[in-house]
């Protein structure tokens, strides 16, 4: 058998609840694969900042270095929010991304069928939706210096950032992306705010360029602000979306929405060396933890993307997947996909149902 070690960052909130849901979900379809995990928890976020002072202890990382692919499920809460900077579970994240070097962030939004009906969007505009999004994911306005607190001439107390981006970082994000859409439908569309910001400016020349290595892709650009309103327009004239760091973020979490709830999507964050990191894209929604309402389907789906990117494990990630369909078959719907004439049920209900679909599958197999 095969075997891997996996770094289980289960963070705040409702990351623990997730994160135990989807660790059952790949073990159950390793052991089917003949795959065996060895799985580390580490704390991480406000969760590691309770224990040890700090939200990403050297320990953790180095954990995460030295495996074969790290889970995350999600940092922050309130307790945390008045912390200064480098006290903020935020900032372990951060941190995080940037000691793996994990620059590309996949973020798939598809409409599956048996949610079309939870889309806000008509069932017309929403169906058939499969849209990625690839976001540059270590550089940018959260990374770029100089940056602080400070006080202008007027003696008023002023906070800056400053939106930076390097021909090498643009063109390593633009190569994934040309070689997702390559993969695809073979259409690129690159998001920026290329009128008004340099850094735009240069990243779309740059992608530009590197277009040329890429004949059979064909690419697109658009502004942000324009993206943002032909995301719910019409979703379908997008197939893979390249951009930075901060419009991706945003763009990410409003396409999330299309697909039905943001508890939905899945991410992947691969560097070109190490373990990748594999995290939904939702937050630690400390409204609704504790509770056993979240929906883990989002991180059992990074699950199954680790398989898939970081393991090369496509048959276990297929498994998960499929399951996860044929649960959402059945009826079964956390609060936030929830329809008439559904089954309602809890996080840990949720995951069940999904380790029976995994469970079923392999008596078809
Ligand atoms: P959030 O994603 O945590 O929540 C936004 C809304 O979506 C909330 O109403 C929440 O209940 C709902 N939601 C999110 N995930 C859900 C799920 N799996 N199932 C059902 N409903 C879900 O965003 P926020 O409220 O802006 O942020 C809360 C905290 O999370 C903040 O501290 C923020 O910094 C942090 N955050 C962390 C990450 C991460 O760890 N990657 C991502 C985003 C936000
Ligand atoms: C995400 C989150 C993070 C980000 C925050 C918590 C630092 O919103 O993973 O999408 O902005 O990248
Ligand atoms: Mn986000």
């Amino acid at each position: 058998t095969k075997s891997y070690s996996i770094t289980l960052l289960p963070g705040d909130g409702i990351g623990p609840e997730v994160v135990s849901v989807a660790k059952d979900a790949l073990s159950l379809a390793g052991s089917i694969e003949g795959i065996d995990f060895r799985f580390q928890e580490a704390p991480m976020g406000g969760a590691a900042l309770d224990l040890v002072g700090v939200p990403l202890p050297d320990e953790t990382l180095t954990s995460a270095r030295n495996s074969d692919a790290v889970l995350l499920g999600a940092i922050g809460g309130y307790k945390w929010d008045k912390n200064e900077k480098h006290l903020k579970p935020e900032t372990g994240l951060l941190q995080l991304r940037k000691g793996l070097k994990v620059f590309a962030n996949l973020r798939p939004a598809i409409v599956l069928p048996q949610l079309v009906h939870s889309s806000t969007l008509k069932k017309e505009v929403a169906e058939g939706v499969d849209i990625m999004v690839v976001r540059e994911l270590t550089g940018g306005i959260y990374f770029g210096k100089p940056r602080g607190f400070g006080t202008n001439e007027n003696g008023d107390d002023i906070g800056f950032n400053t939106e930076v981006y390097s021909t090498s970082e643009i063109d390593r994000i633009a190569r994934v992306a040309f070689d997702i859409a390559r993969k695809r439908n073979g259409k690129l569309c690159s998001v920026d705010k290329a009128n008004v910001l340099e850094a735009s400016m240069l990243w779309r020349r740059r992608v530009s360029d590197i277009a040329s290595e890429f004949p059979n892709v064909e690419l697109s650009h658009m502004y942000v602000d324009n993206a943002a309103m032909q995301l719910v327009r019409n979703p379908k004239q997008f197939d893979t979306i390249v951009t930075n760091n901060i419009f991706g973020d945003i763009l990410s979490d409003e396409a999330s929405m299309i697909t039905g709830s943001i508890g939905m999507l899945p991410s992947a964050s691969l560097g070109e060396l190490g373990p990748g990191l594999f995290e939904p894209i939702h937050g630690s929604a400390p409204d609704i933890a504790g509770q056993d309402n979240a929906n883990p389907l989002a991180t059992i789906l990074s699950a199954a993307m680790m398989l898939r990117y970081g393991l090369g494990e496509e048959n276990a990630a297929k498994r998960i997947e499929d399951a996860v369909l044929k649960t959402l078959s059945k009826g079964f719907r956390t609060g936030d996909i929830f329809s008439p004439g559904m089954v309602l049920v809890g996080c840990k209900r949720m995951g069940e149902e999904v380790l029976k679909s995994i469970e079923s599958q392999n008596l078809i197999a």
